[in-house]
Protein backbone atom coordinates (compact mmCIF):
# COMPACT_ATOMS: atom_id res chain seq x y z
CA UNK A 1 0.00 0.00 0.00
CA UNK A 2 2.81 2.72 0.05
CA UNK A 3 2.27 3.37 4.12
CA UNK A 4 5.53 5.26 4.13
CA UNK A 5 5.73 6.85 0.77
CA UNK A 6 4.30 10.85 0.51
CA UNK A 7 2.04 10.73 -2.51
CA UNK A 8 1.25 7.15 -1.70
CA UNK A 9 -2.80 6.69 -2.24
CA UNK A 10 -3.99 4.80 0.25
CA UNK A 11 -7.55 3.12 0.16
CA UNK A 12 -9.02 4.03 3.40
CA UNK A 13 -12.04 1.75 4.75
CA UNK A 14 -13.08 -1.55 6.29
CA UNK A 15 -11.16 -4.36 6.04
CA UNK A 16 -9.58 -2.56 3.19
CA UNK A 17 -6.63 -4.93 2.73
CA UNK A 18 -8.38 -7.67 3.13
CA UNK A 19 -9.10 -8.97 -0.71
CA UNK A 20 -5.40 -8.24 -1.19
CA UNK A 21 -4.40 -10.51 1.64
CA UNK A 22 -7.08 -12.94 -0.07
CA UNK A 23 -5.31 -12.63 -3.58
CA UNK A 24 -2.18 -13.55 -1.71
CA UNK A 25 -3.26 -16.26 0.21
CA UNK A 26 -4.83 -17.98 -3.49
CA UNK A 27 -1.88 -17.19 -5.32
CA UNK A 28 1.04 -18.27 -3.25
CA UNK A 29 -1.06 -21.08 -1.44
CA UNK A 30 0.34 -19.67 2.29
CA UNK A 31 -2.01 -18.59 5.39
CA UNK A 32 -2.05 -14.73 5.89
CA UNK A 33 -3.03 -12.31 8.36
CA UNK A 34 -4.16 -8.80 8.12
CA UNK A 35 -5.10 -5.83 10.33
CA UNK A 36 -6.40 -2.23 9.61
CA UNK A 37 -10.15 -1.19 9.92
CA UNK A 38 -11.48 -4.66 11.10
CA UNK A 39 -12.77 -3.40 14.25
CA UNK A 40 -16.40 -5.00 14.58
CA UNK A 41 -16.47 -9.18 15.67
CA UNK A 42 -19.12 -9.52 12.82
CA UNK A 43 -16.20 -7.87 9.92
CA UNK A 44 -13.35 -10.04 11.62
CA UNK A 45 -15.68 -12.93 11.27
CA UNK A 46 -16.80 -12.26 7.88
CA UNK A 47 -13.34 -11.98 6.60
CA UNK A 48 -12.57 -15.82 7.60
CA UNK A 49 -15.71 -17.32 6.79
CA UNK A 50 -15.05 -15.60 2.95
CA UNK A 51 -11.31 -17.13 3.60
CA UNK A 52 -9.56 -14.37 2.56
CA UNK A 53 -7.72 -14.30 6.01
CA UNK A 54 -6.14 -17.37 8.40
CA UNK A 55 -5.56 -14.64 11.10
CA UNK A 56 -7.32 -11.52 11.80
CA UNK A 57 -4.62 -8.55 14.12
CA UNK A 58 -7.10 -6.43 15.57
CA UNK A 59 -5.02 -3.52 16.68
CA UNK A 60 -6.39 0.41 17.88
CA UNK A 61 -10.19 -1.41 18.55
CA UNK A 62 -8.29 -3.12 21.40
CA UNK A 63 -6.91 0.33 22.67
CA UNK A 64 -10.46 2.05 22.32
CA UNK A 65 -11.73 -1.90 24.48
CA UNK A 66 -9.45 -4.06 26.58
CA UNK A 67 -12.50 -6.53 26.27
CA UNK A 68 -12.80 -6.39 22.73
CA UNK A 69 -11.74 -10.20 22.03
CA UNK A 70 -14.10 -11.51 24.93
CA UNK A 71 -16.57 -9.10 23.78
CA UNK A 72 -16.39 -10.23 20.55
CA UNK A 73 -16.69 -14.47 21.40
CA UNK A 74 -20.00 -13.19 23.20
CA UNK A 75 -21.12 -11.66 19.92
CA UNK A 76 -20.25 -14.73 17.82
CA UNK A 77 -22.14 -16.74 20.07
CA UNK A 78 -18.55 -18.70 20.54
CA UNK A 79 -18.53 -21.69 23.25
CA UNK A 80 -17.63 -21.01 26.81
CA UNK A 81 -16.65 -16.86 25.26
CA UNK A 82 -13.97 -16.76 28.30
CA UNK A 83 -11.60 -18.83 26.73
CA UNK A 84 -9.90 -16.33 24.57
CA UNK A 85 -8.57 -15.31 27.42
CA UNK A 86 -6.01 -16.55 29.30
CA UNK A 87 -6.68 -19.34 31.47
CA UNK A 88 -6.84 -18.08 34.61
CA UNK A 89 -9.43 -15.54 33.41
CA UNK A 90 -10.94 -17.68 31.34
CA UNK A 91 -11.99 -20.32 34.18
CA UNK A 92 -13.23 -17.80 36.74
CA UNK A 93 -15.15 -15.81 34.07
CA UNK A 94 -17.28 -18.62 32.60
CA UNK A 95 -18.31 -19.33 36.46
CA UNK A 96 -18.81 -15.80 37.00
CA UNK A 97 -20.52 -14.78 33.71
CA UNK A 98 -24.04 -13.12 34.24
CA UNK A 99 -25.10 -11.09 31.22
CA UNK A 100 -23.64 -11.31 27.81
CA UNK A 101 -23.90 -7.03 27.97
C1 LIG B 1 0.04 2.15 19.54
C2 LIG B 1 0.31 1.25 18.34
C3 LIG B 1 1.50 0.55 18.29
C4 LIG B 1 1.78 -0.30 17.19
N1 LIG B 1 2.94 -0.99 17.17
C5 LIG B 1 3.21 -1.83 16.14
C6 LIG B 1 4.41 -2.60 16.11
O1 LIG B 1 5.26 -2.51 17.02
N2 LIG B 1 4.62 -3.41 15.06
C7 LIG B 1 3.72 -3.52 14.03
O2 LIG B 1 3.95 -4.29 13.10
N3 LIG B 1 2.57 -2.82 14.05
C8 LIG B 1 2.30 -1.98 15.07
N4 LIG B 1 1.13 -1.26 15.07
C9 LIG B 1 0.20 -1.40 13.93
C10 LIG B 1 -0.86 -2.43 14.26
O3 LIG B 1 -0.29 -3.72 14.38
C11 LIG B 1 -1.90 -2.52 13.15
O4 LIG B 1 -1.31 -2.96 11.95
C12 LIG B 1 -2.57 -1.20 12.87
O5 LIG B 1 -2.89 -0.53 14.06
C13 LIG B 1 -3.81 -1.42 11.99
O6 LIG B 1 -4.75 -2.30 12.57
P1 LIG B 1 -6.04 -1.74 13.37
O7 LIG B 1 -6.89 -1.05 12.34
O8 LIG B 1 -6.68 -2.98 13.94
O9 LIG B 1 -5.53 -0.81 14.44
C14 LIG B 1 0.84 -0.42 16.13
C15 LIG B 1 -0.36 0.30 16.21
C16 LIG B 1 -0.63 1.13 17.28
C17 LIG B 1 -1.94 1.89 17.32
Amino acid sequence: MGFSTPDASIPWGTAFLAPIAERVRREANIPVASAWGIDAPAIANETIEKEQLDLVMVGRAHLKNPHWSYQAALALGKTEPSWVLPAPYAHWLERYRVSEG
